[in-house]
């Protein structure tokens, strides 16, 4: 049976609009964008190679690798260009007095 843990991350007001950066929670290495369609969460590195997605380019909900270029939507985790051709893991995200928080699935 699995049950889900909800994982603070951080505060709204630490992420500027239209922008992202990466946290380090107790377990795992996230980034955190807060767009114009919501904030979204996602595992911080490619899933390509050793690139941390925070040092890319977030357009509205798409990340863009800094090192290779392949293109992350951040709603999904769907993986949308070369070379890259794994799916990011995304968490679902709530929100509770502007702080940011995710669920995670324990095992
Ligand atoms: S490391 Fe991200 S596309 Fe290669």
């Amino acid at each position: 049976m699995t049950t889900e843990s909800l994982i603070k991350v951080c505060h709204l007001s630490e992420i500027p609009s239209n922008d992202m950066r990466c946290v380090s929670l107790a377990d795992r290495k996230v980034l955190v964008a807060n767009t114009s369609d919501g904030v979204f969460v996602a595992d911080e590195m490619c899933t390509h190679e050793d690139a941390r997605l925070c040092d890319g380019n977030l357009s509205g909900t798409k990340v863009k690798c800094p090192l290779h270029g392949s293109r992350f939507d951040l709603i999904t985790g769907q993986v949308l260009d070369d070379p890259a051709n794994i799916d990011l893991v995304v968490y679902p995200v709530t929100l509770v007095d502007d702080d940011i928080y995710i669920s995670i699935e324990n095992s």
